[in-house]
């Protein structure tokens, strides 16, 4: 390849990156209500119609939107600082930390569409004594979206992370949930809650290989009979491209990039029955899976 091209190609790139932060700085200053220089603004309202039409946006599209767009462009910078660095989550960037819990409110929809496919989990979710446990739950973002979206359930939020529980707690207070939302400094390979949920997300993308089995075993075990576990993992557009960056993503984020087959594998071997895909229906870049307890 010519260095040309190599130069070509990153122009071609750079109009991505500039179009996905207009389209977040746009959002901010629809949604947020924020002053802006009006030449600035008509150029952003100009580029998010050419982008995605002119309709109005709705809050509850913009904040995953907003998240999904500063987590990639802090992830995207951070990886041609440190572009060797091995995975994990362990940074201390609050407002990566924050942005990547915002973006994964936009799985609240993932598990309503699996409410919708498998049989029984939303009147589970539905009921007076209804309880969900979200592992690794970091700033608490999805713990939050699950609450407001189930009016009754009890949702427990576990992460090894001290610093991301911290702003867990904040973010928890804020949205007025302290009494349905619980947090705790727990290593999910340690559960030991035998029948205590009726549903039990896993973020996979932040578990590493090792101890995914241990957790599967413990979250298992932790689900009421008639229980069901939902694992996830990130995904994007589906061509060859969007999968290597998707994998790429996960590996950096600490995580192993599971191909759909060893995800349903792994729950049969936990003894979960059912075990399936969600067809994924909702926007937010990520794909479900569940697992039932009998
Ligand atoms: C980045 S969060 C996912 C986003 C989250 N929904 C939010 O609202 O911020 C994933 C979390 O999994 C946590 N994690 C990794 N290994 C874990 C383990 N063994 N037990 C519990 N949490 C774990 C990480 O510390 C990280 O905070």
């Amino acid at each position: 390849m010519a260095d040309d091209d190599v130069l070509k190609t990153a122009v071609r790139l750079g109009t991505s990156v500039d179009a996905l932060a207009a389209l977040a700085a746009h959002l901010r200053l629809q949604t947020e209500h924020l002053p802006a220089d009006p030449a600035v603004r008509d150029l952003l309202t100009a580029i998010a119609t050419e982008l995605v039409g002119d309709a109005a946006p709705h809050s509850s599209t913009a904040a995953p939107t907003i998240g999904l767009a500063r987590t990639f462009l802090r992830q995207a910078a951070e990886l041609v600082e440190n572009p060797g660095r091995s995975g994990g989550w362990d940074q201390v960037d609050v407002p990566l930390l924050q942005s990547v819990g915002r973006l994964s409110m936009g799985i609240s929809a993932a598990v309503l569409a699996a409410e919708r496919r498998l049989p029984d989990l939303g009147d589970r979710l539905g009921a007076a004594d209804a309880r969900f446990l979200d592992v690794g739950t970091g700033t608490g973002w999805l713990a939050i979206a699950i609450a407001q979206s189930h009016p009754a359930l009890h949702v427990v939020g576990v992460d090894i992370f001290e610093p991301a529980l911290d702003l867990a707690r904040a973010n928890v207070d804020g949205a007025g949930l302290g009494s349905r939302i619980e947090l705790r400094l727990q290593d999910a390979a340690l559960l030991d809650e035998p029948n205590g949920y009726d549903a039990i997300w896993l973020a996979l993308p932040f578990l590493p290989k090792a101890v995914v089995v241990p957790i599967v075993t413990a979250a298992t075990r932790s689900l009421k009979p008639g229980g069901w576990l939902l694992p996830g993992t990130f995904t994007g557009p589906g061509d060859r491209l969007s999968e290597l960056l998707t994998d790429l993503r996960t590996v950096r984020s600490g995580g192993h990039p599971w191909r759909p087959e060893e995800i349903i594998d792994l729950m049969a071997a936990a003894g979960l029955t059912d075990a399936q895909e969600i067809p994924r229906s909702w926007p937010a870049p990520v794909r479900l899976y569940a697992g039932l307890r009998r």
